[in-house]
């Protein structure tokens, strides 16, 4: 009897009543997981070159990349709730992030300094055309709450892109 509770507790429904309805629920909160497991490995990424890079400009980098992963981590939590707020459920741990995750790991043990720039740009690039799209899948549900939180993290992964575009910029270009 004991362990019957404990088995309907595991599988009591977690649904936190939202008015957009259940297709709206479903299709958001499984763009928003994905997304979330990228922000999850980029923000890992971007710490591991944080504390990896090195060279001549290794302060500037250092702190860029920094500012850059407290960003990109900052994102996480409100992407997790929004998905519970409409009656899904997010990510439970490590392995699951690195079954969803789209951003690949890089496990190099040296990445020059420029090369690290340049695939984070690349990176955040997608983070922010993926974003685009889960936008996209916002607005057909009429989820404005979550699209409005889209801009402005959109607008944030650009400006990443727009500081490691420049600070990746060799003398000749
Ligand atoms: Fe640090």
């Amino acid at each position: 009897m004991k362990s019957r509770d404990a088995k309907t507790r595991r599988t009591a429904p977690l649904e936190t009543p939202n008015d957009l309805g259940s297709a709206a629920s479903k299709d958001i909160s499984a763009a928003l997981n994905l997304l979330l497991a990228d922000v999850f490995a980029l923000y890992l990424k971007t710490k591991n070159f944080h504390w990896h890079v090195s060279g001549p400009h290794f302060r500037d980098y250092h702190l860029l990349l920094d500012e850059q992963a407290d960003q990109i981590y900052a994102t996480s939590d409100p992407i997790a709730e929004r998905v519970r707020k409409l009656g899904g459920t997010t990510l439970r741990s490590i392995g699951q992030i690195s079954r969803l995750q789209r951003v690949m790991d890089n496990e190099a043990d040296y990445v020059t300094p420029l090369d690290m720039l340049a695939e984070l740009r690349e990176d955040n690039q997608q983070l922010a055309a993926r974003m685009r799209q889960t936008h996209n899948v916002c607005d057909e549900h009429g989820d404005v709450a979550t699209a409005s939180l889209l801009e402005v993290w959109i607008d944030e992964a650009e400006r990443r892109v727009w500081f490691l575009y420049e600070t990746g910029r060799t003398p000749k270009e």
